[in-house]
């Protein structure tokens, strides 16, 4: 059966971890697929794996809706969110146009970076059909503002401001929250904040799914492995296997570990 964000939904009731991974292509969104993966993510991350950028801003409207249409069909079921580039919904307009192509491609969610000013674009997508899932805390497309990428919501004030963010947009409309590196504790309060599911990535294990690029999951990560990476094929004799462990780490919660955890 197709997963769908009720399906999502279901797994946080339950208190079981949900598994998500990027794909870029039919390939590899039929693989990851058939080991189980709920969620696909169509990351701008593609901007750094494939393209070898430095950063995800210059991740282009064109070659996310050329790969969403690649990944849309290999998928096997699973839920295909697809990440809005930098400055696609930098205001409502742009982001219901930039939205309905993705959605057109293949997509049954997007995914925006921000915070307390995405409320509008959120609502408005929202309540025209497009799910939408909001990215809070190591935002990549913010980069040039946090002066690199370093870990979110360490301080107190902080870590208050983003659980309020998080409760404002999903009162505004977000289905699904995703956070990346903010420390454990922080990620385990917004989880409970919320009845949206929220995914982790560097959030430690308390949060209701999991995701990581596939490449770092894969152990072909070229420059700096961030703490938060486990190599699942170093354990496994295939892709498919890895692939397949990673989905069981994570319904165990055995991943991530303390070692890929951030603290505070
Ligand atoms: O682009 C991406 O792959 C992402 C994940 C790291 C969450 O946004
Ligand atoms: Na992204």
């Amino acid at each position: 059966m197709a997963v769908t964000i009720n399906t999502l939904r279901e797994f946080k009731q339950k208190g079981e971890a949900f598994a998500a991974l990027t794909a870029y292509d039919s390939t590899f969104s039929q693989v990851v697929s058939e080991a189980g993966v709920h969620v696909i993510l169509i990351g701008d991350s593609l901007g750094m794996v494939l393209q070898g950028h430095d950063s995800t801003l210059p991740v282009t409207m064109d070659q996310m809706v050329y790969h969403v249409s690649c990944v849309a069909k290999g998928n096997r079921g699973s839920l295909i969110m697809a990440d809005m580039p930098f400055m696609t919904y930098g205001t409502v307009d742009a982001a219901l146009d930039n939205a309905a192509e993705l959605m057109r491609a293949g997509a049954h969610m997007v995914k925006l970076e921000g915070t307390d000013w995405m409320k509008d674009t959120i609502a408005a997508l929202s309540e025209r059909g497009v799910p939408v899932c909001a990215h809070l805390g190591l935002t990549p497309q913010f980069v040039n503002k946090f002066g690199g990428y370093k870990v979110q919501g360490r301080d107190e004030k902080a870590a208050e401001m983003m659980i309020e963010h998080a409760c404002e947009l999903e009162a505004a409309g977000a289905d699904v929250i995703l956070l990346e590196c903010v420390p454990a504790p922080l990620a385990a309060r917004i989880s409970q904040a919320v009845k949206a599911p929220v995914i982790g990535i560097g959030a430690g294990s308390d949060t209701d799914g999991q995701v990581l690029v596939l490449h770092d999951m894969l152990g072909i990560t070229t420059g700096r492995k961030p703490r938060f990476v486990k190599n699942f094929l170093a354990e496994t004799n295939s892709v498919q296997e890895a692939i397949e462990a990673y989905v069981k780490a994570v319904g165990e919660r055995t991943f991530p570990a303390e070692e890929h955890t951030f603290k505070a």
